[in-house]
Formats: structure tokens, C-alpha cells, sequence
């Protein structure tokens, strides 16, 4: 079995290499195409995508529909990313390690890429091959549930709306599910759709997922203070200063610290109801809640 650092290495590369292949071969003005390649090419930890593959290779069912699945939820995430930055929501400088998208192309390409690229992402999936037609419905459907009005769009309005407010753990922790969690609960879900899991499988990758979307953003609302710009590819201590509700705002640093395990331990809690090999999904558990980027 491999473990979960010789899979990132050997699986990063070719997920990178398949979204940029997919994006380069598209039409348009070439302004666009170099905003949207520009925000893509910057890096990142590619942490959607390789749920997708970890999900198929749990299941040894590795395949090339992961890597378009991948692209297509990282393609979403990026855009995501791009909108996040802007001087109208977080007003941030630097992402990736690189100046922000608008810093590069100007507000309004931005804005443009950013909706190019998540149109683009819906396309990838309607047109797979070697995936069912049924299975092709029911991702480009979860991918809209994910990334829209009920998902990450959704949770973004709410974390806009709760600065300068103090918020209730329950309101925090919606926030987190939605603009955070719906898309890692997708990057999870879509492997065992592709893997053709069984309800009771899917229900507890499902449950996993949520834990870790919820670890997730306590990690990354955690690294905000704890972590360095260089570090973290982005301008710490971005949250104090807009006065973002997050958790260590309302729990303190250790309070948050607390949630964050206790969250990891039940994404381990939610692997256990399955019969297969979930090695890789512990590690990638372990990942999240002590990576320090
Ligand atoms: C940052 O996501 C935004 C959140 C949803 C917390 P990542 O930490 O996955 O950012 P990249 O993709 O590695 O740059
Ligand atoms: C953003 O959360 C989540 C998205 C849906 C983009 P943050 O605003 O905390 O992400 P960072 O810290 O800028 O990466
Ligand atoms: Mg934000
Ligand atoms: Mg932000
Ligand atoms: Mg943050």
C-alpha cells in the first residue's frame, strides 16, 4: 500500500497536466485564457483532486474520468479563489504565492475568468468518456449543488454577512459546511459515484466528508494567525483584520484547536463503518488537520 505522500507525488503531476491540457485546448480570446491559465498554473495543493483519486483508489478502481472529475472541481475552486480575492469580498494581494489574479488582469477579467472557469468545469463532466450518461446527470448535478446557491456561493454570502457580528457556534459551523465543506464533500462523494458505491458506502464516505470540510476551514481559519504570508502563499492574518467570525474568533486559539481534533476524530469514526481499506483516507484525514499550508 502506498502511502499517502508517494500518492500526492505520483498523482499531482498528472492531475495538473490533465487540467492544463483540457484548458489550453480551449477557444476564446486569448486575454481570458491567459487569466484563467494564470490563476490554474499558480500551484496549490490540489486537495480536491486527490480526494477524487484517493476515493477511486480506496475502492481500486482507479481511473481516468478521476483526473476530469479532479480538474473540474479544482477548476471550480480556483475560480472560487479568484472571486474570494477580490476588493470587493477579501481584498487580498497575494494567493499561490503569486500576485491575485485582479492584481494581474485587472477587476473586471477577473471577474470574467472566474465565471469562464466555472462554466467551463460543468463541460468537462457532461462530456467524459468512458463514464455512463446517468453517472455524467447525477456529477454535473452534484456539482451545481455544491457550487452554487445551496453550497460554496451560498457559504461565501453567509461568511460575508457574519464580518463585524458575532456569530453563533451553529452559525459558524453553517458557514463552514457551505463554503468550504460543499466542495470537499463533492471532490469525496463524486469517487464513489464513479466507483458505482453502495448507499451505506456512500453515506459514510459522506459523513467523512463532512468532518473534514468542517477540519478544513478550521485548519485554514487557524493557519490565518498562526501561519506566515511565505508559508502560506497568501496575506496572513487576513480575518482579525476584517473582523471575520472564524473559530479561534469565538473559541480561542486552543477552543479551536479542540474542535479541529475532535472533528478528525470523527471523520476516522465515519471510515470505520466501511469494510475496505481506508488506510489512505486516515492519512489524508491527518493531512488536513496538520498540514501547515
Ligand atoms: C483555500 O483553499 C480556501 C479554503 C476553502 C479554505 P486551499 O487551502 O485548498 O487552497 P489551495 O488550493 O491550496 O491554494
Ligand atoms: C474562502 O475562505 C472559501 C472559498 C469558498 C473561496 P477564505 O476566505 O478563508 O479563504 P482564504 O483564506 O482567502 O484562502
Ligand atoms: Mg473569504
Ligand atoms: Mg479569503
Ligand atoms: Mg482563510
Amino acid at each position: 500500500m502506498m502511502t499517502l505522500q508517494e500518492f500526492m507525488k505520483e498523482h499531482t503531476p498528472k492531475i495538473e497536466a490533465h487540467m492544463y491540457e483540457k484548458t489550453r485546448a480551449l477557444k476564446g480570446p486569448k486575454s481570458l485564457a491567459d487569466s484563467m491559465l494564470y490563476s490554474l498554473e499558480a500551484g496549490g495543493k490540489r486537495v480536491r483532486p486527490l480526494f477524487v483519486a484517493a476515493v477511486c483508489e480506496t475502492f481500486k478502481q482507479p481511473q481516468q474520468a478521476m483526473y476530469t472529475v479532479g480538474a473540474a472541481i479544482e477548476i471550480i475552486h480556483t475560480y472560487s479563489l479568484m472571486h474570494d480575492d477580490l476588493p470587493c469580498m477579501d481584498d487580498d494581494d497575494m494567493r499561490r504565492g503569486k500576485p491575485t489574479n485582479h492584481k494581474v488582469f485587472g477587476e473586471a477579467l477577473a471577474v470574467l475568468a472566474g465565471d469562464a472557469l466555472n462554466s467551463f468545469a460543468f463541460g468537462l463532466v457532461a462530456k467524459m468518456p468512458d463514464v455512463s450518461a446517468e453517472q455524467r446527470l447525477e456529477l454535473v448535478q452534484m456539482l451545481s449543488d455544491g457550487a452554487g446557491a445551496e453550497g460554496m456561493v451560498g457559504g461565501q454570502v453567509l461568511d460575508m454577512e457574519g464580518e463585524k457580528r458575532q456569530l453563533t457556534l451553529e452559525e459558524l459551523e453553517e458557514i463552514h459546511i457551505n463554503k468550504t465543506g460543499a466542495l470537499l464533500r463533492f471532490s469525496i462523494e463524486s469517487g464513489a459515484v464513479l466507483c458505482g458505491a453502495s448507499q451505506e458506502e456512500r453515506q459514510s464516505l459522506v459523513d467523512y466528508a463532512h468532518h473534514i470540510g468542517l477540519a478544513f476551514q478550521i485548519q485554514d481559519d487557524i493557519l490565518d494567525i498562526e501561519g506566515t504570508s511565505e508559508q502560506l502563499g497568501k496575506t496572513a492574518g487576513k480575518d482579525m483584520a476584517s473582523e471575520k467570525s472564524t473559530y479561534p474568533a469565538l473559541l480561542t486559539l486552543d477552543g479551536a484547536k479542540e474542535k479541529l481534533n475532535h472533528h478528525y476524530e470523527l471523520a476516522i469514526q465515519a471510515l470505520d463503518q466501511l469494510t475496505i481499506d481506508t488506510t489512505l483516507l486516515r492519512e489524508f484525514a491527518q493531512y488536513i488537520v496538520k498540514r501547515s499550508h
